[in-house]
């Protein structure tokens, strides 16, 4: 195979060369001082990558983890909570909360689709005494964009209630303000936006949910997040810290926020706005109605089995997109835009996509596809 690997999935993603080599570094401790230092310095970047002035604390372990410290830090045994599930991953915080002994109620959005803040509002009003709404601010699975700024303020009006979201492709990546929007829990993940392998999870607490921190009946060891604050207040992290992830982070944070976090988000959507140009110019269609920047799903042709041609890409031209879940299985191929992804990486999805497409029989005019791609980027 003579291409170059390319992972254009929506997480992991590509990391950074020079993030790269700070991963390759040899080790040092996690309570050496040059470690503290910059560990210092993350986390007063987290704070400004996630819009708040509260501590952001640092988890080793994937999204999942800090979505589940979210639960078991703020809600008790009985509690009730509203979910929304508008695919997979809202279907994990319904899981995880009953799990947690909570009484669940479930708002089903069409799979593609976003909620409303009208079915929130009209959902807390059937359940005034709700602890928690939790959602995704997007919903990788589907590729559908939440409109989480509406609902924080719908869920504002009910003081005992916390808005907790997975932002796990979000943060970095869409407008996300938790201090301004009034979000009380924002989780966030290392193999997103962030450009670095999987493994360190974020998440950030208002004052209104670190008030009820302490008085959470669920019992939790690892992600005991007043166990974390008390180490963040000695700047460091409870248990040993994923250093290598760490070191990187820095960078990474130190290069977004000199160019500007605006100037990344904009970047993301960039390659979100010319990639959905090159799908059109394919003769194909995208799925969710309100898209996320942060990746593009596209509709795979009735007559086209979805996993074989995901697979084929994967094969032949050395691109790893990602395909559907449950009743999206084989029916939609998921193109990611974050991580370090270049104009010819982009240009190759839709090549690549195009000539795969022809290779299974559907005809597609892929050249001009790219041409016009091209033309995007010049202008
Ligand atoms: C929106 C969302 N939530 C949660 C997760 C789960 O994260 P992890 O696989 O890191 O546990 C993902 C992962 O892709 C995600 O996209």
């Amino acid at each position: 195979m003579n291409y170059p690997y390319r992972l254009l999935a929506p997480g992991p993603v590509q990391i950074p060369e020079y993030a790269r080599q700070i991963l390759a570094a040899p080790m040092i401790h996690h309570r050496a001082p040059q470690f503290i230092a910059e560990l210092e310095q993350v986390f007063i970047n987290l704070k400004k990558v996630f819009f708040t002035d509260e501590p952001v604390y640092i988890l080793s372990s994937t999204g999942s983890g800090a979505m589940e410290a979210a639960i078991a830090n703020t809600l008790s045994p009985g509690d009730r909570v509203i979910t929304v599930d508008a695919g997979k991953f809202g279907e994990r915080w319904a899981k995880m909360a009953s799990l947690y002994q909570l009484k669940v109620e479930t708002i089903h959005v069409t799979w593609g689709e976003s909620v409303t803040k009208e079915q929130i509002e009209h959902a807390l009003a059937q359940f005034p005494d709700t602890k928690a709404v939790l959602m995704q601010a997007t919903e990788t699975s589907t590729g559908a964009l939440q409109p989480v700024k509406e609902i924080a303020a719908a869920v504002k009006k009910y003081p005992d209630c916390l808005f907790i979201v997975d932002a796990i492709t979000s943060v970095l990546s869409t407008d996300l303000r938790m201090d301004d929007w009034s979000i009380d829990v924002v989780v966030a993940g290392s193999q997103k936006a962030f450009m670095l392998p999987t493994g360190l999870s974020f998440i950030s607490l208002s004052k209104k949910a670190q008030a009820v921190m302490s008085k959470t009946k669920c019992a939790n060891f690892y992600f005991d997040l007043k166990a974390e604050q008390k180490a963040y207040a000695l700047k460091q992290t409870k248990f040993s810290s994923s250093v290598a992830e760490i070191r990187a982070l820095h960078a990474i944070l130190t290069k977004i926020l000199e160019n500007g976090i605006s100037s990344l988000t904009s970047e993301i959507q960039k390659r979100a706005r010319i990639t959905r140009i090159g799908i059109e110019a394919l003769g194909l269609t995208t799925y969710p109605t309100t898209p996320s920047p942060s990746l593009t799903v596209v509709n795979v042709p009735d007559t086209l089995d979805g996993k074989k041609l995901r697979r084929h890409i994967e094969e032949t031209y050395n691109i790893t997109f990602m395909g559907g879940q449950d009743q999206l299985e084989g029916k939609i191929i998921r193109i990611g835009h974050l991580g370090d992804i270049s104009q010819e990486d982009v240009v190759a999805s839709i090549e690549f996509l195009g000539k795969a497409l022809n290779d299974f029989g559907y005809k597609t005019d892929w050249q001009s596809a790219v041409a016009k791609v091209l033309r995007e980027y010049e202008a």
